[in-house]
């Protein structure tokens, strides 16, 4: 397959996570003999540095014109301590999703049996976490109209949605539960909310459509609660773009490190694979991130392009790294590992394991990735 891919770095971490990604990307694009052309263009605060705003036009045009973009990450504390800066980096990201259409975010919640013990919840509760958030992303209060008063005393932000918005990704999330475990629980807040009520109204009857499927309804202060009480209840997780970010973000933690998860997001013509993780500035060039959540973002892109194969290629060169503790220190404070030589041994990993192959695994043990 002919793949031409926009890679958009970003800030923070960015660069160095998605460096790993494209190591692996490349890994496969030899093993399975495809062909993927990389473009690389600015976005976020480092786009406001060198263009004067956080998506250039040219930007936008190599997305619009790419097969997929992966997204590194985005954010700089120099804009989020400054309530009054005009322009932000985040913005870029915002921009760039309601541009390309991407009006469904997936984030799986899944908990590696090889990291159970990070989790900050007990074993019991943690084990058997596998659960996909669909989060709404082009409308919501995020996009609503924004207003601050003259006298800058009073603000608000309209939250909006639309029969059409719902519908197209209630759709994709009930086609999502029928190929799991055909339950979708709509997270909301109809009990105080109207465009929540929608919500209810527009995915009640879609459901009729899709008989196999249970759906059931939970307000988001009692999900928050649930996700960390009782995790395996979850089968497809269908919201709003705020309930979204938020009980994404603590889905995240469950298995032991945010550094982990990938998310799609996807749209008619368009589609764009990011970690759910921040720009995290901190840790910017220090060579200690978990490039993780980045690798498995490539492979939700190929997945997405029907790679099967090479996409399980990659979780298995992932689930390896995490069984042999080649991990960043967010994983294992003592390891001595860095974001690159994770991303090294991952990729290295990544080998043809059709039904005709067995991997050898004393081999790769030793760092030789023979296929016998
Ligand atoms: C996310 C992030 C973004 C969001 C920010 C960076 C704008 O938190 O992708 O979850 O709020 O959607
Ligand atoms: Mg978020």
């Amino acid at each position: 397959m002919n793949l031409n891919i926009a890679l958009l770095p970003g800030d923070g971490i960015g660069p160095e996570v998605l460096a790993q990604a494209v190591k692996c990307l490349e890994a496969v694009e030899e093993t399975f003999n495809h062909q993927f052309n990389f473009r690389e263009a600015a976005v976020g605060a480092i786009a406001i540095e060198r263009k004067g705003k956080p998506l250039p036009n040219t930007t936008l045009s190599l997305c619009q014109d790419a097969d997929a973009v992966l997204f590194g990450a985005i954010g700089d504390p120099k804009y989020d301590n400054n309530p009054d800066s005009a322009v932000r980096p985040e913005q870029g990201l915002l921009e760039l999703r309601k541009a390309l259409g991407l009006f469904s975010n997936i984030r799986p919640v899944k908990v590696f049996p090889a990291l159970i013990h990070n989790s900050p919840l007990k074993k019991e509760i943690v084990e058997g976490t596998d659960f996909t958030i669909y989060r709404e992303l082009t409308g919501g209060i995020y996009f609503g109209e924004k207003k601050l008063n003259t006298e800058g005393t009073v603000a608000s932000d309209l939250c909006e949605y639309s029969e059409k918005e719902i519908s197209r990704i209630a759709h994709l999330a009930f086609k999502a539960a029928k190929n799991r475990s055909n339950k979708l629980t709509l997270v909301d807040k109809a009990n105080v909310l109207e465009s929540s009520r929608l919500w209810r109204k527009v995915v009640t009857k879609i459901g009729e459509s899709y008989p196999d499927v249970t759906l059931d309804y939970m307000f988001v202060d009692n999900a928050a609660m649930q996700i960390i009480l009782n995790p395996s209840q979850f089968d497809v997780v269908l919201t709003s773009n705020m309930f979204g970010d938020i009980i994404s973000d603590e889905g995240s933690v469950i298995g032991g490190s945010i550094g982990l998860l990938p998310s799609a997001s996807i749209g008619e013509e368009s589609a764009l694979f990011e970690p759910i993780h921040g720009s995290y500035p901190q840790a910017k060039g220090m060579d200690i991130a978990n490039p993780v959540a980045s690798i498995l973002s490539a492979a939700m892109l190929l997945e997405h392009f029907g790679l099967f194969e090479e996409a399980m290629s990659v979780r298995e060169a992932v689930d390896k790294s995490l069984r042999k503790k080649i991990v960043t220190p967010d994983i294992d404070s003592k390891s001595q590992y860095g974001t690159n030589q994770v991303g090294d041994f991952i990729a290295e990993n990544i080998v043809d394991n059709g039904d005709d192959f067995n991997m050898n695994d004393e081999n790769i043990d030793l760092g030789k990735s023979t296929i016998i």
